[in-house]
């Protein structure tokens, strides 16, 4: 084979290459361009042409080797993009993307806290309607028939069917259902969700949470009453959590008392929380109302009882420091991952 037809040969053997994959690539880079390559020995064969046709000559050689370059070159490109499709470099032992786990609510946090502190005293739990009747929201808590609260600013009536219902104010409403349906001795909290009428700001929401608490005996005195949310307080707040017991009124409880517990947030040292005064609203309480008791038709000489219901929201924005209410129905997961770690 005479130079000429070697150098043809080789052109075609270039211009058919299929650089796909780095070894390919390498072979042809060795072949053509490495430092024994095979154009070296045209060079070298280009000394025995005669001396008119060393220049064409030359020039063939010097194309061949700018064709191999190229060629190159392009093989490279191919490869680089084929690499970064992800074709041909695949990491086998790469683990798995993670699976996201969710996080729960912090309100259902809290609520699922309360049960279970409780639950340990003998508490079962109890739900009602979140629609419900004049009866069970008001009448039979002993509300009076003119008692504001059930005036149209703080309640949502609506029409169901011929009747007038609310959605319930207050989850005082399953204390009725519960001794209606239930015999003394009764031990029971309930869980849910109330509407009230209010314009929504950081402070207040026309939905919120409550746990009720209703415990009905033979026998059952204040200072039971007063020792269970004392028990309550240290087994959310920690166990240096004091409380302390305001007279206040409620139509469905006599004596009523509002209960603080010492600020868990400056240790009871005066903060913009507390407003400075060491203590913290958490619940409202006080003992069944005879007329109450009535109702559900159980003798208030033969039993007594006490009742109490607490914010979930007022109880989690202590234990979170979390100030604005909107937060807990806004679903952004940036505030809803923080709570990954809780259960
Ligand atoms: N229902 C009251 C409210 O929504 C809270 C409450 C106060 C519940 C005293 C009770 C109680 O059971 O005894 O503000």
């Amino acid at each position: 084979m005479n130079l000429k037809e070697k150098i043809e040969e080789l052109k075609a053997e270039i211009n058919s290459s299929k650089l796909k994959g780095e070894e390919v690539l390498e072979t042809f880079r060795i072949k053509f361009l490495g430092s024994k390559n095979i154009l070296k020995g045209l060079y070298q064969e280009l000394k025995s042409v005669p001396n008119e046709q060393k220049k064409d000559f030359g020039q063939l050689i010097n194309s061949l080797k700018n064709l191999a370059e190229e060629k190159f070159e392009e093989g490279k490109k191919l490869n680089a993009d084929k690499n970064q499709m992800g074709q041909s470099k695949i990491d086998h032992s790469r683990p798995a993307e993670k699976v996201e786990l969710g996080a729960r609510h912090p309100l259902a946090v809290i609520r699922n806290e309360i049960i279970e502190i409780f639950g340990r005293i003998g508490f079962s739990v109890s739900e009602g309607p979140e629609i419900e009747d004049d009866w069970h929201n008001f009448s039979a808590l002993n509300f009076p028939p003119e008692h504001p609260a059930r005036d149209m600013q703080d309640t949502f009536f609506i029409e169901k069917g011929e009747k007038e219902m609310a959605l319930r104010t207050h989850t005082s409403s399953v204390q009725v259902r519960v001794m209606e349906n239930e015999k003394p001795p009764i031990r029971t909290i309930s869980p849910g969700r109330v509407y009230r009428n209010e314009a929504i700001s950081a402070r207040a929401h026309c939905f919120f949470h409550q746990v009720e608490g209703l415990y009905i005996d033979k026998n059952v005195s204040f200072a039971d009453l007063k020792q269970t949310l004392l028990y309550f307080a240290q087994e959310m707040f920690g166990g240096s959590a004091e409380i302390r017991l305001r007279p206040s009124y409620f139509p469905f409880t006599e004596p009523s008392a509002e209960v603080d517990v010492s600020c868990t947030i400056c240790k009871s040292e005066g903060c913009n929380v507390c407003k400075y005064t060491g203590w913290l609203e958490i619940l409202g309480c006080g003992m069944v109302d005879p007329n109450v008791l009535e109702s559900a038709n159980i003798d208030p000489k033969v039993y007594s009882g006490f009742a109490f219901g607490m914010g979930v929201e007022r109880i989690a924005q202590l234990k979170y420091r979390v100030g604005d209410l909107r937060l807990y129905s806004e679903n952004d997961v940036r505030f809803l991952n923080q709570f990954k770690s809780a259960y």
